[in-house]
């Protein structure tokens, strides 16, 4: 999926995208547990999306200067404002941040190319605190979309150590990395992939395909994902991967 179709996707999604978001308040909930209590003097959010990690954040540091970043113009109107830039691409000065913040954004991204910017902008002896999703996340509809159209339908998500092996090339100290395996569940498959389609990930949601595939292939996707069924419901797992490095100071 090219970076242009990402941004046009969250782009198209940041009004209908609060109320599917259960998993992304959940991770920044984890996130925010991962950090030292010391208060920052700013804060970058990068990939912000429509802010939910912005009032978090203010509520631990009600005293420190916050600033949300997104490529997704409608995603920035929606957090409330910001500055819409590319996080592999950063519009701020060398050590501008002693607390660089993401939450759900890098897997979209080129994992090198993002740490090497957040340890671009951060002081000397400030904080990353990244999540990212690894291999393993919605290995549910990759079973049973498997073979049906030759489409992809699921990200290819970058190993689980890509992002601890870039921020230990960029320079950055006291990596941890932790793994977190959240699922929930769904009634149906049709509510499944409208709630993943309004989180703009749209490959991730398999996109517009079941619209134009046929009775009997969705049918097929169907009854395999039935086959998943717990008490609960229909499943969807998420493998998600907390990682918090510090910037040196010399
Ligand atoms: C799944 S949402 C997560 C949003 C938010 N961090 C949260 O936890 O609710 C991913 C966000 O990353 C943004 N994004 C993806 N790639 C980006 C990039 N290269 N530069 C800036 N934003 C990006 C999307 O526009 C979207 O708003």
């Amino acid at each position: 999926m090219s970076k242009h179709a990402v941004r046009r996707a969250f782009d198209r999604a940041a009004v209908s995208y609060d109320s599917a978001a259960t998993l992304q308040r959940r991770v920044c909930e984890l996130l925010l547990a991962e950090l030292p209590d010391t208060p920052p003097t700013a804060i970058l959010d990068a990939g912000c999306g429509t802010g939910y990690a912005l009032g978090l954040l203010a509520a631990r540091w009600p005293n420190s200067q916050i600033v949300a970043a997104d490529f997704a113009p409608s995603m920035v109107t929606t957090a409330g404002g910001g500055i819409c830039a590319d996080i592999e691409a950063l519009p701020f000065a060398d050590a501008s941040f002693d607390l660089y913040w993401s939450s759900l954004s890098f897997q979209w991204c080129d994992t090198r190319r993002a740490v090497t910017e957040a340890a671009r902008v951060l002081t000397p002896g400030g904080h990353l605190a990244v999540s990212s999703l690894a291999p393993g996340t919605l290995a549910e509809l990759d079973i049973a979309f498997a073979g049906t159209d030759g489409h992809r339908h699921v990200l290819r998500f970058p190993p689980a150590d890509a992002l601890a092996v870039a921020c230990a090339d960029a320079g950055l100290q006291a990596v941890q990395l932790e793994r977190r395996t959240l699922r929930f569940h769904h009634d149906t498959l049709a509510t499944l992939l409208r709630e993943l389609k309004a989180l703009g990930a749209n490959q991730v949601g398999a996109g517009r395909r079941p619209g134009l595939m046929g009775r009997r292939t969705w049918r097929t996707i169907e009854e395999r994902y039935e086959s998943l069924r717990e008490l609960a419901g229909l499943p969807t797992t998420f493998e998600v991967i907390l990682c918090s490095a510090i910037k040196p100071i010399s």
